[in-house]
């Protein structure tokens, strides 16, 4: 860091201080609860206008305060795609109130929702044959484009346990594809075509394997290279339509994040481990750490040609994007690079240095220089900036300004990016950094509004940090984390909320609500060949052991209200929800069965599951959704069949006694502690 950024960045810190210090903070938290509690207890918009305004007058909240308030009955003005780490979910949040709308089960099982194994037969089958897991981690979930601006069709998801990905239709908000990535273990870094649209979906595998791994080509562990030689990483890239892979480029090293450019020419992942260590000595050892561009058109060229080979059972070709090949290029950065992103008006693509307290920025016309071979990857660096300890990921305002988290140092770093050029440069006189702001506590991404599209609004910034610690009530070991929300719309930034969040978000994706237009809330019945009219419901033997029943939720009466069949059948339910009143949703949960659905307006499901328990069982609608629903059940009757070894309702239970008594010896608030 120069003098003169050191020199600003202390004077900018002692006046963010004075406006926000941390105590201050917390008592004007105080005064927001206040508020807040009253808008959630339902209290409406003359409970705010009277006692609580009285209490918390609107001069004394921050104007960004004032401006994150949605009032009762009123929307926000953005949807947040946020991921759910290892829950394997996604969630939509409104902003700026940071409310959590909706989760989105992708790659996990959602009693609630009714997806997976205890769900539809279609969510069932999905994850099967995506691999029969019973978990995913979702780090990087993004929005779909056209030309360059979220353009409302799908989000995207990967699951970086197994290496699939996975598409979300938002007419629905519902997953409805998954697909296994061939030749890799784990994909890491996610980031859909931006132009001329998804297109392509690229994902980065991060962890480095023999190909085929298949256990032939291991080499004996030990303390050197050598048993690394062999392992390689691919980036993929999907069709974002068909959702097939359609080619894989072999690079170096292992990849972290990625991104795309704004013309359609490349994508990009950068590289924290160029040597291939295996532990954490040999991996942060190189000083030579890079960002690779794969160029695109290069690729196609020559997939068309025929120069790829396939890897093992995979059909999906694979190039040699290796040092030395023309369809990539690694640009030298800072060391251990995690985040790269690009700057909305296209010129730049920014790499974090995490390792390095410095962020690289990437010249991309001069990366197609690079390509033509007219300059050397290292004369595509722009600029080199010392932004502070720890810099993971860099959002923009769209004002030409850039926003880097800095896990060490718990602050979010503005800075201005021709300035940062200019500097390096050699102008001793500009001040690339404009402000420090202390966030709580190590922020891992951030997150703008529309601040990936060629639309930013420079609004808000989510500082998406991985601790708590001291922020909220204590709820045992496990810290939800903390998602600030921070004012960015004037000239300093403006820390404005806390938000707790479920285990574990990454990333999010924030979308101006008229960028989502294919919202549907009532289902055509016509989509599904299954449907069931009204005064058709049946039930039918097909055969010796399998019973087929339709039933149809009208609310609040179900129908038919009761099914005989016999041990050992396999029962499927076909289940049509034949209001179409919107937010109408059924749910048909089968006692003792492992068995819950939710069908919305107009929608068929199906469920199949094993009648294995002679005996009477009520199934029930599980979503309040008339002053009758309780009354909306009915009853499967499980005639007992000679031989049949009826499966016990749980042994502990015919006994009165718990199944495993205390995690510990001890009790709360008892005895030794
Ligand atoms: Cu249908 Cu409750």
């Amino acid at each position: 860091m120069n003098k003169n950024e050191k020199d600003l960045s202390q004077e900018e810190d002692s006046q963010v201080q004075k406006e926000t210090t941390r105590r201050g903070f917390l008592s004007t938290m105080g005064k927001i609860a206040v508020a807040a509690g009253l808008l959630g207890s339902g209290a409406g918009v003359e409970a705010l206008s009277g006692c609580a305004r009285e209490s918390t007058p609107k001069s004394r909240l921050s104007a960004s305060t004032a401006k994150m308030i949605v009032p009762p009955g009123k929307w926000d003005k953005y949807y947040g795609l946020w991921s759910g780490g290892p829950t394997g979910e996604l969630r939509i949040l409104g902003l700026p109130s940071m409310r959590e709308l909706l989760r989105i089960p992708v790659f996990n099982t959602n009693t609630g929702i009714g997806y997976g194994p205890t769900g539809d037969n279609h969510s069932a089958k999905m994850l099967e044959d995506a691999g029969g897991y019973g978990l995913g981690d979702v780090h990087h979930p993004h929005f779909s484009f056209t030309k360059g601006d979220f353009d409302g069709r799908y989000a995207y998801a990967h699951d970086k346990a197994n290496g699939r990905i996975a598409r979300i239709r938002l007419d629905y908000f519902m997953t409805d594809a998954i697909t296994s990535i061939p030749n890799v273990p784990a994909v890491h870094g996610l980031y859909p075509q931006r132009y001329p649209k998804t297109g392509y979906v690229f994902a980065a595998s991060e962890f480095e394997t023999p190909m085929p791994n298949d256990g032939r080509d291991i080499v004996p562990t030990g303390n050197n290279a050598a048993q690394t030689k062999n392992y390689w990483t691919l980036i993929s890239a999907v069709d974002g339509e068909t959702m097939k892979v359609k080619w894989q480029v072999m690079v170096d090293g292992n990849q972290d994040n990625m991104d795309t450019d704004y013309k359609g020419l490349y994508c990009m992942a950068t590289c924290y481990n160029s040597s291939k260590g295996w532990n954490v000595p040999t991996m942060t050892k190189p000083p030579v750490m890079w960002a690779v561009f794969v160029n695109i058109s290069r690729v196609e060229a020559a997939v068309k040609a025929g120069k790829y080979k396939t890897i093992g059972d995979s059909p999906v070709p694979v190039l040699d994007g290796r040092h030395g090949s023309n369809l990539t290029t690694y640009i030298p950065v800072e060391k251990d690079p995690h985040g790269i992103s690009c700057t909305p008006d296209g010129k730049y693509a920014v790499a974090n240095g995490k390792l390095a307290p410095k962020v690289t920025v990437i010249d991309l016309k001069k990366v197609g220089d690079v390509f033509e071979g007219k300059i050397k990857p290292k004369d595509a660096v722009a600029a080199i900036l010392t932004v502070g300890v720890g810099p993971l990921h860099t959002v923009y305002d769209g004002r030409g300004n850039g926003y880097t988290t800095l896990f060490v140092d718990s602050q979010m770093v503005k800075w201005n990016i021709e300035d940062a050029i200019k500097a390096y440069n050699g102008d001793k006189k500009v001040k690339p950094i404009r402000q420090k702001l202390d966030v709580h506590y190590q922020p891992g991404h951030a997150a703008a509004t529309q601040e990936n599209t060629i639309h930013p609004t420079g609004e808000w910034l989510i500082s998406l940090n991985k601790f708590s610690k001291d922020r909220f009530l204590p709820v045992g070991p496990r810290f939800p984390e903390n998602d600030q929300l921070i004012d960015i719309s004037g000239k300093k930034m403006v820390l404005t909320a806390d938000n707790p969040v479920y285990i574990e978000p990454h990333q999010a994706d924030i979308a101006l609500v008229d960028r989502l237009k294919y919202i549907k809330q009532i289902f055509n019945p016509k989509y599904f060949a299954n449907h069931v009219e009204s005064g058709t419901e049946n039930v039918k033997r097909v055969g010796p052991h399998r019973v087929i029943v339709r039933l149809t939720g009208v609310a609040p009466i179900l129908t038919p209200v009761y099914f005989h069949c016999k041990e050992g059948d396999l029962i499927t339910i076909i289940y049509s929800n034949n209001d179409t009143v919107e937010n109408l949703s059924h749910g048909f949960l089968m006692t003792l069965h492992n068995v819950n659905l939710n069908i919305n307006p107009g929608e068929t499901k199906e469920i199949t599951f094993l009648a294995d328990r002679a005996g009477v069982h009520w199934y029930y609608c599980t979503i309040f959704c008339h002053a009758l629903h309780l009354e909306m059940r009915g009853r499967m009757i499980v005639e007992r069949v000679p031989g049949y070894k009826s499966r016990p309702i749980h042994s502990n239970r015919l006994k009165g006694e718990p199944s495993w008594n205390g995690l510990f010896k001890d009790f709360p608030g008892v005895g030794k502690a």
